[in-house]
């Protein structure tokens, strides 16, 4: 496995591959890497010929400057894991490799940006838009691979690679879970013992509500219990409890075509995220 910083060895890694035609698959992180991320790899690998991956703490899509400076950050075993699951090359950009001094751009993808994260997390999307625009220009990847777990993210990205041509294929890869239900997050290592105990209400109240809106009861009673149960269980503050289309992520107030459970609540000091297909 290869690992690059600047952009200069990024090109040229990269041009040795598209003189041969490889077809490139790129999954972009910001490191701290748990099995979820090896499973966009593993993914990944079977999609293209070469997977690079990039680790990159985005500052720009971090609303919250504490939240910025106590991300976990563990370069050595991220590239560890990264090369077991079978990823060619590594792109490390610094702040400074991405944006450059006087920095001014922003990509804002309207709609479907607008409310959940975004409306909880003012300036997140653009954020996310913004790098994901400026790492797709520099790889130039056939096909890119994100997680289910960040649902909106998926679809802000989905829309921006369509309206602005920037790669043809984003595919999406199921949530990867720990034994007890709660989705892998790199936030999860910021949890103590007792509120990782306590956290898997979340994963268990989407569970419940899917299971409560297949057997007919009113949308509106399921979510209030939902948001009860949270609370309940010691979630701190519950930031949305939603019924959405899965395609467009507009809150449905009865079930309709495809859907999704998404929900955003804080325990402790930890601000977590999940959703379920109904
Ligand atoms: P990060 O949180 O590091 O996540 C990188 C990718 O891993 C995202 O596509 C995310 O959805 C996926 N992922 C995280 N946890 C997962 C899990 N438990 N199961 C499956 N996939 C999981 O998302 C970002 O970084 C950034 O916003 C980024 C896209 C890199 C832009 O900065």
């Amino acid at each position: 496995m290869q690992t690059v910083r600047d952009n200069l060895a990024l090109e040229s890694a990269l041009s040795a591959w598209a003189a041969n035609g490889e077809r490139i698959a790129f999954v972009p992180t910001m490191g701290a890497l748990h099995e979820g991320h090896l499973a966009l790899i593993v993914k990944a690998r079977t999609l293209a010929d070469r997977v690079v991956a990039s680790i990159f703490v985005n500052p720009l899509q971090f609303n919250d400057p504490k939240d910025l400076e106590r991300y976990p950050r563990e370069e050595a075993s991220d590239l560890t894991e990264l090369e077991r699951a079978g990823c060619d090359l590594v792109w490390l950009p610094g702040v400074a490799d991405l944006y450059p001094d006087g920095f001014a751009t922003t990509v804002s993808v309207a709609g479907i940006s607008e409310r959940w994260e975004g409306e909880h997390r003012p300036g997140h999307f653009d954020g996310v838009a913004t790098v994901v625009t400026k790492l797709f220009n520099a790889v130039a990847p056939n096909i890119a691979v994100f997680g289910e777990k960040d649902f909106q993210q998926l679809a802000v990205v989905r829309r921006m690679a369509t309206d602005l041509g920037l790669c043809e294929n984003i595919v999406g890869v199921p949530t990867v879970r720990d034994s007890d239900g709660l989705a892998l997050s790199s936030r999860n290592a910021l949890l103590s013992p007792d509120e990782r105990r306590q956290a898997v209400a979340l994963p268990r109240a989407l569970n419940d509500a899917r299971e409560a809106i297949r057997a007919g009861e009113p949308v509106a009673d399921v979510l209030r219990q939902a948001k009860q149960s949270l609370v309940d269980a010691g979630f701190f503050r519950i930031d949305y409890f939603a019924l959405v289309d899965a395609a467009t992520l507009k809150p449905l107030d009865q079930p309709a075509g495809e859907m999704r459970l998404i929900a955003a609540a804080v325990m402790g000091s930890t601000r977590l995220i999940d959703n379920v297909a109904v």
